[in-house]
């Protein structure tokens, strides 16, 4: 569920027209739901309740401060993958025991800031990696908690892109490895090694993936009596973006809760585009339509460069206009709905059917909250879209529009080729 909805003929996010931000906002602009946000990080903190685990709301899917600084204000911890998120962190006064941070490419600098800010633990994905955080600790004489991640080789049915619990993915550690470390403590002495964790990809819809991976990695702990405090199982669940039935919070709960509570871990949780991929649409207009022998094209001022998902992954986000005439229903014309960007792969939409359309309308991209923004680019030279949030009566820009003078930002002409 989401507070994006039509009355009226007219989109509204939560009380508000998004035909009337529309008009103080230039387009293209994310555009979320404070509300939608906070109801979807309640749902699952309401469907795991008996055990309180740490949710931990993973930054990459959505990372601006006032996004973060809602859900941490409501409770919420955060998972990051970087200095940068370790930053943005900060800047929204994250709590650093309620910080995880994951990864495969953690370099020096970022360890040693994360250790210095004295995050709960580091989610540590080979054993070079083991090394070198043993090393940083040593070097600032200090006792550092991590957990290994585990790729339990899983198959989720999702994207090959976003698969990550695949035998063959580059994340985590295989069983015989962090048996192998567990078994060698003694190298790390200022680590101590309390934790596990898995991520197996996400946009994941039913539950015997994870149910899958949990189980293998509680057997393995119960098999090598491994002792340690928690277990990180990741994020993934998947959300509607057309016609997927996935899990509830709650259904999901229900299937995984049972093994969790027996064995009394502390259990950690880092959903992502579960809490905010609905609670976020983009605003865009239409630009042209252009009409070839072959096909119907309407062109908006967004693109790949604001949107990447379709792109990458064929991925289907509903188009729907902001405002339908009276009486409008869809033509029966396909066309696609492309941006502005040099490339064949631009597109947002591919053979939909929508109502007429002229020059100027605007429409809404939907489930556009995760990994919308966060996977921008200034692609040809295009400034990024600004960052909207509608908060009960009233809606603030939570990120201005880009302008050419950040294009430039840091680019320098050197002398000889003055
Ligand atoms: N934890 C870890 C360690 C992760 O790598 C991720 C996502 C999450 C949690 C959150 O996953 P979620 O709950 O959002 O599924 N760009 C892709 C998704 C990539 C996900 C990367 N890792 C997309 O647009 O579909």
């Amino acid at each position: 569920m989401h507070e994006f909805t039509f009355k009226n003929n007219e989109l509204y996010c939560e009380t508000i027209r998004v035909g009337d931000i529309a008009k103080r906002i230039p387009t293209p602009f994310y555009l979320y739901s404070y509300k939608t946000l906070l109801d979807h990080y309640r749902k699952i903190r309401r469907a795991f309740s008996s055990i309180k685990p740490l949710i931990c709301f993973s930054v990459k899917s959505n990372s601006n401060l006032a996004v973060l600084k809602a859900l941490v204000k409501n409770g919420a911890g955060l998972d990051i993958v970087s200095g940068g998120e370790l930053y943005r962190a900060r800047l929204v006064g994250a709590s650093p025991e309620k910080i995880v941070y994951a990864g495969v490419g953690k370099k020096a600098d970022e360890i040693g800031n994360a250790i210095k800010f004295g995050i709960l633990f580091f989610n540590v994905e080979s054993e070079e990696e083991l090394e070198e955080i043993q090393r940083i600790a040593h070097s600032m004489k200090k006792r550092v908690r991590v957990g290994l991640r585990i790729n339990p080789d899983v198959i989720p049915k999702t994207h090959d892109y976003i698969v990550t619990g695949k035998g063959e993915s580059k994340f985590g550690l295989d069983f015989e490895t962090a048996h192998k470390i567990f078994n060698s403590k003694r190298r790390f002495p200022n680590l101590d090694i309390c934790g596990v964790h898995i991520h197996i990809g996400s946009q994941i819809l039913t539950s015997e993936p994870f149910e899958n991976a949990i189980k293998k990695v509680l057997s393995f702990l119960n098999k090598e009596r491994i002792p340690v405090k928690y277990f990180n199982i990741g994020g993934g669940l998947g959300i509607v973006y057309s016609l997927e039935n996935p899990q509830t919070a709650k259904s999901f709960a229900k299937k995984v809760l049972p093994m969790l509570k027996k064995s009394r871990l502390k259990i950690i949780l880092e959903p992502g585009r579960f809490i905010s991929g609905n609670s976020g649409v983009l605003v865009t207009k239409v630009i042209y339509t252009k009409r070839t022998p072959r096909k119907k094209f309407i062109i908006v001022d967004s693109g790949m460069n604001d949107l990447l998902r379709p792109s990458l992954y064929e991925a289907y986000h509903k188009i729907v206009p902001v405002k339908l005439a009276e009486n409008s229903s869809d033509t029966s014309e396909r066309l696609d709905v492309v941006g502005p960007i040099c490339e064949t792969g631009d597109f947002l939409g591919k053979d939909r059917f929508l109502p007429q359309l002229n020059r100027g309308d605007l429409l809404a991209v939907m489930g556009a909250g995760a990994y919308g923004f966060t996977m921008s680019s200034n692609y040809n030279s295009r400034p990024r879209a600004a960052e909207v949030m509608v908060i009960g009566k009233g809606f603030h820009v939570v990120r201005r529009h880009e302008n050419y003078r950040d294009l430039t930002r840091g680019e320098v002409i050197p002398r000889v080729l003055r």
